[in-house]
């Protein structure tokens, strides 16, 4: 979760690691720190509680010089997020500096071992026995650093991403992952290391995405070394990264979440282009060109996922049901991974990530090959784990997505879900001709729609502010719109604090029910469907109860109107595409309630955008 940067060559690191560690900081933002060495071989480390902007403030009036350093922004897992727990750690000499993202898991023992030899540890943190173990290692065997490093990390374990600089060696940064990624960029006689590629991007579009026990040796005037823990070197495989500048700035905006949900109708285009072709009503995803066998052949579907992503899962569950007749299970990967689950040779896996490096998704990944599943990755951040992990995919092409709240990537995962469970469906001869096509022109026109939805931004915005002060929320809706209900109601609470719960609308009298009086505010996603009766009755249930209903109608419904407290009116479409437009009212309503409540929308407490820890 936490981001980590480095730079070594001609220029002074301070300011590209400050830069760095401001579009990483969506990774984690509890506490920040940076280790400089300079032309003197002083080892400068300094670090500070909260956000880049303090670390800047503090390192102010420092010694901020030196061509090799490295930087980290956190989000903590252990110790609390304050200055001595903040990275880089020193060694105990001071000689070495290392930051980390990840989990150590075994940390305890290899601290008690540490102490026992007369190593005093200053933090908290699971990271220091890296640095601490680094350190003596390279004493009790007098060798290298690199090969202290490998020695040390072949005693971890855990997940991590690390990069160390060292007094001894001024020209040097060894770096290394497993589980949690790293990126190599190479620029002119210089190198850079980062969590992702967009700290990196402006420098170089030249880069190596070092793989899982890899050690990526960084010399000055040398060409980058990868070798495994145990030397054996391998060649790096250099991999030209396009990512637009402009997508990681806000833009205009307020916040990246704003931009992020007014960008959806060009990133759904963005999402169709070369694979929707309208004038021959055909859709083309090369995934199924290439795996067509093993994917017609399944017998079950596993969609796999965390938050959103889980979400968007239920809706391609749904498609795939309705459209390719294949059983389909959704499962949070987390408790996917650690039950007894049974799959096979004839189960296809979707793992759904809008970042591709969260750690329960990727290790369900893992688990579903080793037991011989076909996996199928739906990913945004190109070049990340899950994509590299899996047999093939598509990705959504959305975008950086910088806003914590996850918005524009739900809505690609489920065009790709759409468009995924249309041409499977077609492959398979399970689908009408008259569905096919007319959910491919309706496909069509969803950006068009999306543009009308977000022209209610003012109205929704007046809503908010008369819900400011609720306490609770329930979502209600059926169908394709369940799910919808879900991500509206985790929109909430996330970036709001509000509690929230989303239920399938029937449900509701099972329980919840109890809950409604004249203070709870009940979304209701009440377009006309196959359901919308059932749904208005659920409605009526609410309303004798007192609830104040916003409900969410399609456009010209009146008779909701007359039940419904307040009402959002969103342009017709069809059932099975009805979460790319109800979705978007939602996310709005969730972001303009959090502003109103002087919340920080892009960075909620407690969160981090990638959640590369289990
Ligand atoms: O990167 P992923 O899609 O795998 O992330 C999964 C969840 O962590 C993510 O969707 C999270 O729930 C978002 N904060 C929701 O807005």
């Amino acid at each position: 979760m936490c981001g980590i940067v480095g730079y070594i060559g001609k220029r002074n690191a301070y300011p590209i690691l400050i830069k760095g560690l401001k579009r990483l900081e969506y990774r984690g933002y509890d506490s920040a720190g940076i280790a400089l060495l300079n032309s003197k071989n002083e080892l400068n480390v300094y670090k500070t509680k909260g956000k880049v902007s303090n670390l800047e403030h503090f390192a102010k009036d420092k010694d901020c010089n030196g061509t090799i350093g490295i930087a980290h922004t956190r989000w903590a897992t252990h110790g609390e997020p304050n200055q001595i727990n903040a990275h880089p750690h020193y060694s105990e000499s001071k000689n070495i500096a290392l930051i980390h993202n990840g989990i150590i898991e075994n940390y305890a023992d290899l601290k008690e071992n540490l102490t026992r030899k007369g190593i005093h540890f200053q933090s908290n943190t699971d990271t220091e026995v890296i640095v601490q173990l680094i350190e003596y290692l390279l004493q009790k065997n007098d060798t290298d650093l690199l090969t202290a490093v490998q020695l040390a990390l072949s005693h971890v374990v855990g997940a991590y991403a690390i990069a160390v600089i060292d007094r001894n060696n001024p020209d040097v940064i060894v770096a290394a992952r497993k589980s949690s990624p790293l990126v190599v960029g190479i620029g002119d006689d210089e190198f850079f290391i980062a969590s992702d590629a967009s700290p990196i991007v402006e420098y170089t579009k030249k880069m190596v995405f070092i793989d899982n026990e890899e050690v990526a040796y960084i010399k000055r005037g040398e060409e980058l070394k990868i070798v495994n823990l145990n030397n054996v070197e391998i060649k790096p495989e250099i991999e030209e990264v396009m990512l637009d500048i402009g997508q990681l700035e806000k833009g205009g905006y307020e916040h990246f979440m704003l931009k992020e949900i007014f960008e959806q109708p060009a990133c759904i285009e963005n999402c169709m282009k070369g694979r929707v072709n309208i004038a021959h009503d055909s859709i083309k995803l090369s995934a199924l060109i290439d795996f067509h066998d093993k994917l017609v052949g399944a017998k079950r579907i596993i969609i796999l996922a965390c938050g959103t992503s889980w979400h968007s899962g239920m809706i391609g569950k749904y498609l795939f049901e309705t459209y390719c007749k294949i059983p389909v299970e959704v499962e949070y990967a987390s408790e996917f991974r650690y039950r007894s689950n049974v799959v096979g040779e004839n189960d296809v896996v979707i793992a759904v990530s809008q970042s591709g490096e969260t750690a329960d998704t990727l290790a369900a990944v893992e688990l579903a090959k080793e037991k011989g599943a076909f996996v199928y990755g739906i990913c945004n951040s190109v070049g990340s784990s899950i994509p590299r992990a899996t047999h093939t995919g598509s990705y959504i092409h959305v975008g950086p997505e910088i806003g914590v709240a996850s918005t524009k990537a739900f809505s690609g995962q489920v065009t790709v879900l759409v468009m995924l469970a249309l041409a499977l469906a077609k492959s398979k001869n399970a689908i009408s001709d008259k569905d096919y096509f007319e959910i491919i022109a309706e496909l069509a026109k969803i950006p068009e729609k999306m543009k009308k939805v977000l022209q209610m931004n003012e109205k929704i915005a007046d809503l908010a502010k008369i819900f400011t002060y609720a306490h609770n929320f329930i979502y209600l809706g059926r169908g394709y719109c369940f799910p919808v209900a879900l991500e509206g109601a985790l929109k909430l609470k996330e970036i709001s604090y509000i509690h929230a719960e989303g239920y399938p609308a029937a449900e509701m009298k099972h329980g919840p029910i109890a809950l409604i009086d004249d203070e709870m505010p009940v979304v209701v996603i009440a377009t006309q469907n196959a359901l919308y009766e059932k749904v208005v009755s659920n409605m009526q249930e609410v309303k004798a109860r007192k609830g104040r209903i916003i409900a969410l109608i399609s456009e010209g419904d009146e008779k909701i109107k007359d039940i419904a407290n307040f009402c959002i009116e969103v342009p017709q479409t069809l059932e099975c595409l009805e979460p790319l437009i109800t979705t978007i009212p939602l996310q709005l309503l969730a972001y303009h309630i959090a502003v109103c409540k002087g919340k920080n929308v892009d960075q909620p407490r407690n969160l981090a955008k990638s959640v590369t820890v289990e």
